[in-house]
């Protein structure tokens, strides 16, 4: 009789089909409810339980592969190209003649590559020094030889003099501190000025 309501056996909700007979559900002896009402508690608990694991951490990287790491999906999502804006106006990072000289002109002077002058080595040096500073500076600056202007590098002409003072006050010389040029000065005062 109750297959004629496909609906009922879900649980009749009364309204008129007193004449059905008694209702008949799945359950029928009290352990059948018991086991129902706990397992209606336990079982959506632990679907939440296992559904936030999997959001919390859902990004766990496969064993043995970093390839979800966040690092690596950064480098991965890096541009193609970087552009560095140097605002010529902001304040001025200085590089110091040391930095400048490990960074580029140490690649021929420490071993006398190409036949550059040895840093350190004062016979090498003593006959350039008497041809003085700015002899040097212009080399420097211009490249000479097997040089090239600015030993390659890309720097302010005030850090490549720096870089020359440096590499010359390694190898016997006694030059002097270049001071700093009145732009590169005053972007220096500016920036280190109180606000
Ligand atoms: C590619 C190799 C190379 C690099 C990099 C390099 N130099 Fe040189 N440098 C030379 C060579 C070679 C000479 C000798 C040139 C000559 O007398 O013909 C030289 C000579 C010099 C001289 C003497 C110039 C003169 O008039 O006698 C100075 C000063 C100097 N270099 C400074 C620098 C500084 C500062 C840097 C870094 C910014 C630098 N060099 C980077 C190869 C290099």
């Amino acid at each position: 009789m109750s297959d004629s309501h496909g609906k009922d056996s879900a649980g009749s909700t009364g309204g008129g089909h007193a004449d059905e007979g008694p209702h008949e559900g799945p359950i029928k002896t009290p352990q059948q409810l018991i086991w129902t009402v706990v397992a209606s508690f336990v079982i959506p608990i632990v679907i939440i339980i296992l559904l936030v694991n999997y959001v919390a951490f859902g990004n766990k990287p496969a064993a043995g592969s970093d390839g979800l790491g966040a690092e690596a999906v950064a480098r991965r999502l890096q541009p193609v190209g970087k552009v560095e804006v140097r605002d010529a106006s902001g304040p001025v990072v200085v590089r110091s003649g040391e930095e400048v000289y490990k960074a580029v002109c140490t690649a021929c002077h420490s071993i006398g590559a190409a036949g550059a002058p040895k840093t350190g080595d004062a016979a090498a040096w003593a006959p350039r020094l008497k041809t003085g500073y700015d002899t040097l500076l212009n080399s420097a600056l211009k490249g000479k030889g097997a040089m090239s202007a600015q030993g390659g590098g890309e720097y302010s002409d005030y850090e490549i003099a720096r870089a020359v003072v440096f590499l010359a006050n390694q190898s016997g010389g006694k030059l002097e501190e270049p001071k700093a040029p009145a732009a590169a000065a005053s972007g220096a005062a500016a920036a280190s000025a109180p606000k």
